[in-house]
Protein backbone atom coordinates (compact mmCIF):
# COMPACT_ATOMS: atom_id res chain seq x y z
CA UNK A 1 0.00 0.00 0.00
CA UNK A 2 1.18 3.75 -0.67
CA UNK A 3 2.35 5.12 2.27
CA UNK A 4 0.69 8.25 3.34
CA UNK A 5 2.82 11.45 4.33
CA UNK A 6 0.11 12.77 7.36
CA UNK A 7 0.98 9.01 8.68
CA UNK A 8 4.67 9.79 8.97
CA UNK A 9 7.07 11.44 11.32
CA UNK A 10 9.68 12.31 9.69
CA UNK A 11 12.13 13.16 11.84
CA UNK A 12 16.11 12.30 11.10
CA UNK A 13 18.96 12.16 13.10
CA UNK A 14 22.59 13.09 12.06
CA UNK A 15 25.62 10.89 10.95
CA UNK A 16 27.27 11.81 14.41
CA UNK A 17 23.94 10.09 16.42
CA UNK A 18 24.91 7.15 13.99
CA UNK A 19 28.02 6.39 14.44
CA UNK A 20 26.92 6.76 18.19
CA UNK A 21 24.31 4.73 18.14
CA UNK A 22 25.78 2.05 15.79
CA UNK A 23 28.97 2.24 17.39
CA UNK A 24 30.63 2.87 13.53
CA UNK A 25 34.55 2.36 13.78
CA UNK A 26 36.88 4.01 10.46
CA UNK A 27 36.59 0.10 9.38
CA UNK A 28 32.83 0.06 9.11
CA UNK A 29 32.35 3.48 7.58
CA UNK A 30 35.40 2.24 4.68
CA UNK A 31 32.88 -0.89 3.76
CA UNK A 32 29.38 -0.95 1.77
CA UNK A 33 26.66 0.74 4.03
CA UNK A 34 22.90 -0.29 3.36
CA UNK A 35 20.37 2.11 5.73
CA UNK A 36 17.10 0.66 5.61
CA UNK A 37 14.33 3.51 7.04
CA UNK A 38 16.46 5.65 6.80
CA UNK A 39 13.92 8.62 6.42
CA UNK A 40 14.73 12.34 6.27
CA UNK A 41 18.56 11.35 8.06
CA UNK A 42 21.74 13.12 7.22
CA UNK A 43 23.83 10.30 7.37
CA UNK A 44 23.81 9.73 3.51
CA UNK A 45 24.07 13.44 3.05
CA UNK A 46 27.13 14.04 5.56
CA UNK A 47 28.16 10.40 5.01
CA UNK A 48 29.01 10.94 1.33
CA UNK A 49 30.39 14.47 1.76
CA UNK A 50 32.95 12.66 3.90
CA UNK A 51 34.05 10.12 1.32
CA UNK A 52 32.01 7.09 2.39
CA UNK A 53 29.33 4.71 0.14
CA UNK A 54 26.02 4.94 1.86
CA UNK A 55 22.92 3.86 0.58
CA UNK A 56 19.41 4.51 1.61
CA UNK A 57 16.18 3.25 1.63
CA UNK A 58 12.85 4.23 2.74
CA UNK A 59 9.14 4.00 1.40
CA UNK A 60 9.42 8.26 2.28
CA UNK A 61 11.85 9.14 -1.08
CA UNK A 62 8.52 8.71 -3.10
CA UNK A 63 7.53 11.92 -1.80
CA UNK A 64 9.73 15.29 -2.75
CA UNK A 65 11.62 16.96 -0.26
CA UNK A 66 9.41 20.16 -0.18
CA UNK A 67 6.58 17.40 1.14
CA UNK A 68 9.07 15.77 3.68
CA UNK A 69 10.03 18.93 5.08
CA UNK A 70 6.72 20.63 4.91
CA UNK A 71 5.23 17.37 6.80
CA UNK A 72 8.05 17.57 9.43
CA UNK A 73 7.04 21.42 9.86
CA UNK A 74 3.61 20.27 10.54
CA UNK A 75 4.61 18.02 13.54
CA UNK A 76 8.06 19.14 15.27
CA UNK A 77 6.11 21.39 17.60
CA UNK A 78 3.74 18.77 19.08
CA UNK A 79 6.46 16.36 19.21
CA UNK A 80 8.88 18.81 20.74
CA UNK A 81 5.91 19.70 23.19
CA UNK A 82 5.60 15.80 23.84
CA UNK A 83 9.12 15.76 25.11
CA UNK A 84 8.85 18.89 27.40
CA UNK A 85 6.46 17.18 28.94
CA UNK A 86 7.70 14.50 30.14
CA UNK A 87 11.90 15.28 31.51
CA UNK A 88 12.20 12.05 33.08
CA UNK A 89 11.82 10.17 30.04
CA UNK A 90 14.84 11.13 28.71
CA UNK A 91 18.57 11.59 28.81
CA UNK A 92 20.32 14.83 28.12
CA UNK A 93 24.04 13.54 27.03
CA UNK A 94 24.06 14.19 23.37
CA UNK A 95 21.57 16.55 22.57
CA UNK A 96 22.34 18.85 25.66
CA UNK A 97 18.25 19.93 25.85
CA UNK A 98 15.38 20.02 24.28
CA UNK A 99 16.37 22.98 22.22
CA UNK A 100 19.55 21.57 20.82
CA UNK A 101 17.46 18.26 20.10
CA UNK A 102 15.09 20.44 17.76
CA UNK A 103 18.10 22.19 16.79
CA UNK A 104 19.75 18.59 15.59
CA UNK A 105 16.99 17.43 13.85
CA UNK A 106 16.56 20.60 11.72
CA UNK A 107 20.18 20.14 10.53
CA UNK A 108 19.82 16.58 10.11
CA UNK A 109 16.58 17.87 7.76
CA UNK A 110 18.38 20.66 6.33
CA UNK A 111 21.45 18.03 4.64
CA UNK A 112 18.96 15.52 4.12
CA UNK A 113 16.72 18.33 2.05
CA UNK A 114 20.37 19.90 0.52
CA UNK A 115 21.04 16.15 -0.94
CA UNK A 116 18.20 14.78 -1.89
CA UNK A 117 17.61 15.36 -5.36
CA UNK A 118 21.21 14.98 -6.32
CA UNK A 119 21.27 12.38 -4.37
CA UNK A 120 18.23 10.01 -5.51
CA UNK A 121 19.15 10.75 -9.09
CA UNK A 122 22.71 8.93 -8.38
CA UNK A 123 20.37 6.23 -6.72
CA UNK A 124 21.80 7.04 -2.91
CA UNK A 125 18.46 7.42 -1.99
CA UNK A 126 15.84 4.76 -3.13
CA UNK A 127 12.18 3.83 -2.33
CA UNK A 128 11.79 0.66 -1.01
CA UNK A 129 10.62 -1.60 2.29
CA UNK A 130 11.00 -3.53 4.57
CA UNK A 131 10.19 -6.68 5.02
CA UNK A 132 11.09 -7.15 1.36
CA UNK A 133 14.44 -4.91 -0.26
CA UNK A 134 15.05 -5.40 -3.87
CA UNK A 135 18.87 -5.82 -3.64
CA UNK A 136 20.33 -9.07 -4.60
CA UNK A 137 22.16 -11.19 -1.84
CA UNK A 138 24.83 -10.36 -0.43
CA UNK A 139 25.20 -6.78 -1.77
CA UNK A 140 26.55 -4.54 1.55
CA UNK A 141 28.93 -5.38 4.02
CA UNK A 142 26.86 -3.28 6.81
CA UNK A 143 23.03 -2.82 7.33
CA UNK A 144 21.67 -0.78 9.91
CA UNK A 145 17.99 0.56 10.56
CA UNK A 146 17.96 3.45 13.01
CA UNK A 147 14.62 4.05 14.63
CA UNK A 148 12.19 1.76 13.06
CA UNK A 149 12.29 -1.56 13.84
CA UNK A 150 11.55 -2.61 17.44
CA UNK A 151 10.49 1.28 17.91
CA UNK A 152 7.38 0.68 16.10
CA UNK A 153 6.77 -2.89 17.76
CA UNK A 154 3.36 -2.22 18.44
CA UNK A 155 2.61 -1.29 14.87
CA UNK A 156 4.64 -4.19 13.15
CA UNK A 157 4.17 -7.57 14.54
CA UNK A 158 7.01 -10.18 14.94
CA UNK A 159 6.37 -12.05 11.76
CA UNK A 160 6.97 -8.89 10.53
CA UNK A 161 10.47 -8.28 12.71
CA UNK A 162 12.19 -11.09 11.41
CA UNK A 163 11.24 -11.33 8.09
CA UNK A 164 12.52 -8.07 7.58
CA UNK A 165 15.66 -8.63 10.01
CA UNK A 166 16.58 -11.83 7.16
CA UNK A 167 15.87 -10.38 4.58
CA UNK A 168 18.71 -6.92 5.64
CA UNK A 169 20.50 -10.57 6.46
CA UNK A 170 20.18 -11.87 3.15
CA UNK A 171 21.44 -8.68 1.62
CA UNK A 172 23.98 -7.30 4.40
CA UNK A 173 26.70 -9.65 5.71
CA UNK A 174 26.16 -7.68 8.77
CA UNK A 175 23.04 -6.35 10.32
CA UNK A 176 22.65 -3.29 13.26
CA UNK A 177 19.61 -2.02 14.70
CA UNK A 178 19.00 0.54 17.29
CA UNK A 179 16.96 0.94 19.69
CA UNK A 180 15.66 -1.57 21.06
CA UNK A 181 12.88 -0.02 23.14
CA UNK A 182 9.57 0.77 21.92
CA UNK A 183 7.91 4.25 20.95
CA UNK A 184 6.75 4.08 24.83
CA UNK A 185 10.38 3.24 26.05
CA UNK A 186 9.62 -0.24 26.83
CA UNK A 187 12.15 -3.06 25.90
CA UNK A 188 10.37 -4.81 22.47
CA UNK A 189 8.34 -7.20 23.09
CA UNK A 190 10.00 -8.83 20.04
CA UNK A 191 13.40 -8.59 20.65
CA UNK A 192 13.59 -12.54 22.55
CA UNK A 193 11.94 -13.77 19.58
CA UNK A 194 13.87 -12.59 17.12
CA UNK A 195 17.18 -13.44 18.95
CA UNK A 196 15.58 -16.98 19.55
CA UNK A 197 14.94 -17.12 16.01
CA UNK A 198 17.97 -16.27 14.55
CA UNK A 199 20.19 -17.76 16.95
CA UNK A 200 18.47 -21.41 15.99
CA UNK A 201 19.29 -20.40 11.96
CA UNK A 202 22.89 -20.23 12.87
CA UNK A 203 23.36 -16.34 13.68
CA UNK A 204 25.11 -14.77 16.13
CA UNK A 205 23.48 -12.13 17.16
CA UNK A 206 24.94 -9.42 20.56
CA UNK A 207 23.00 -6.40 22.27
CA UNK A 208 25.83 -3.91 22.83
CA UNK A 209 25.68 -1.37 25.10
CA UNK A 210 26.25 2.04 23.13
CA UNK A 211 27.04 5.68 24.03
CA UNK A 212 24.26 6.96 22.69
CA UNK A 213 21.06 7.46 25.03
CA UNK A 214 18.13 10.09 24.34
CA UNK A 215 14.78 7.41 25.35
CA UNK A 216 16.40 6.56 28.54
CA UNK A 217 17.34 3.15 28.91
CA UNK A 218 17.38 3.16 25.54
CA UNK A 219 21.29 2.36 24.93
CA UNK A 220 21.51 -0.56 23.53
CA UNK A 221 21.85 -1.78 20.26
CA UNK A 222 21.72 -5.21 18.70
CA UNK A 223 24.24 -6.45 16.09
CA UNK A 224 23.46 -9.59 13.87
CA UNK A 225 26.27 -11.58 12.18
CA UNK A 226 25.66 -14.17 9.65
CA UNK A 227 27.14 -17.81 9.98
C1 LIG B 1 11.50 7.63 12.81
S1 LIG B 1 11.99 7.52 11.14
C2 LIG B 1 13.72 7.12 11.30
C3 LIG B 1 14.56 7.79 10.24
C4 LIG B 1 16.05 7.52 10.34
N1 LIG B 1 16.35 6.12 10.29
C5 LIG B 1 16.67 8.11 11.58
O1 LIG B 1 16.84 7.39 12.57
O2 LIG B 1 16.95 9.30 11.59
C6 LIG B 1 11.26 5.97 10.64
C7 LIG B 1 11.33 5.73 9.15
O3 LIG B 1 10.80 4.44 8.85
C8 LIG B 1 10.25 4.51 7.55
N2 LIG B 1 9.40 3.35 7.28
C9 LIG B 1 8.07 3.20 7.52
N3 LIG B 1 7.65 1.99 7.10
C10 LIG B 1 8.74 1.35 6.58
C11 LIG B 1 8.95 0.05 6.00
N4 LIG B 1 7.97 -0.86 5.88
N5 LIG B 1 10.20 -0.26 5.57
C12 LIG B 1 11.21 0.63 5.71
N6 LIG B 1 11.06 1.87 6.25
C13 LIG B 1 9.84 2.21 6.69
C14 LIG B 1 9.54 5.85 7.55
O4 LIG B 1 9.26 6.31 6.26
C15 LIG B 1 10.53 6.73 8.31
O5 LIG B 1 11.36 7.43 7.44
Amino acid sequence: MAMQLDHVVPFGRLFEEYRTMFTLTPADLQGSILSVADGPAGFNAQGTSLGYSIQSVDPLYGFTAPEIKQRFDAVVDNIMAQIANSPDDWVWGFHKSPRELRHNRERAMEWFCRDFDQGKAAGRYAVGELPRLAYPDNSYDLGLCSHFLFLYSQQFDRTFHINSIRDMLRVCQEVRIFPLLTLGSQPSPHLKFVIENLTNLGYRCEVQTVAYELQRNGNKMLSITSP
